[in-house]
């Protein structure tokens, strides 16, 4: 078994193992020749260091200094500061600091919730990978944030998540705050920038909900929530209750 879906030995780190090990599965699918990997809005490195580990460049643009300040600290210590380069911007500039056409494979995670406009985001990252290159996207999941505010008594913010552009009387553009997607809206938004859906995934399905008492204290309860993640992920009645969708989508100009 692959290092990236092992479960630790550290209690805090084996609820991660369960969250992340479904994506790690599909990027490993498209990892498999030395890449040119562009992490956007890669932050402090969880992915991108462990991606620089597995053999790949990747180029880290994030417009948080102290993010990317972790990130070199991250990517020292993993012994891999020779293979991951920082670039303090945006998604928006994202052209300006890397060549066009050039990445292989890009990551796009946890970002497009956050962006001005994840149209346009989609579009500027098209142009940044090469014809047939991968983006590997992943969101928040609406209909989860819908149930966890609720099961929370949030019933006002459940009901905004709900319907989000009745709410902002914007159509397509709600609240940046509460930018959830629905994996049809993530498929559409990725066909209009140019891409072709390879794999949607349900990410995390159980893994927020399950007590952390069970997984520090039942022997194999982490491992068996992990082969459970991957199980139900590429299950579409079971897209709704993710807490994340993950899509692997091909550059459509390849
Ligand atoms: C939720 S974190 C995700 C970090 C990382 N991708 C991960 O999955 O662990 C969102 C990241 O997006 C960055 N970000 C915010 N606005 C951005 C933008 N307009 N373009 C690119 N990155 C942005 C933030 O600085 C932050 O590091």
């Amino acid at each position: 078994m692959p290092a990236s879906e092992r479960t630790s030995d550290r209690p805090s780190e084996r609820r991660g193992a369960a969250r992340t090990a479904v994506v790690w599965e599909a990027l490993r699918s498209v990892l498999t020749d030395p890449a040119e990997v562009l992490d956007i809005g890669g932050g402090t490195g969880g992915f991108a260091v462990r991606v620089a580990q597995l053999g790949h460049r990747v180029t880290v643009v994030d417009p948080s200094p102290d993010a990317l300040a972790a990130l070199g600290r991250r990517a020292d210590e993993g012994g891999v500061a020779d293979r991951v380069e920082a670039a303090q911007g945006d998604v928006s500039s994202l052209l300006d600091l890397v060549p066009p056409g050039r990445a292989d494979v890009v990551l796009c995670h946890g970002v497009l919730e956050v962006v001005e406009d994840p149209a346009a985001a989609l579009d500027t990252i098209a142009r940044s990978l090469r014809p047939g290159g991968t983006l590997s996207l992943l969101v928040a999941q609406r209909h989860a944030a819908v149930v966890a505010r609720a099961m929370a008594g949030h019933f006002g913010q459940a009901l905004t998540l709900l319907d989000p552009e009745a709410q902002t009387g914007q159509p397509g553009q709600p609240s940046r705050a509460g930018r959830r997607f629905t994996s049809d809206e993530v498929v559409d938004l990725l066909a209009g920038a140019g891409f072709e859906t390879r794999a949607v995934h349900g990410v995390r399905v159980f893994a927020d909900l399950v007590p952390g008492a069970l997984l520090e204290l039942e022997p194999g309860a982490a491992q068996a929530l992990v082969e459970l993640e991957q199980a139900v992920s590429g299950r579409p009645e079971y897209l709704p209750l993710a807490t994340q969708v993950h899509v692997l989508a091909t550059s459509a100009a390849g």
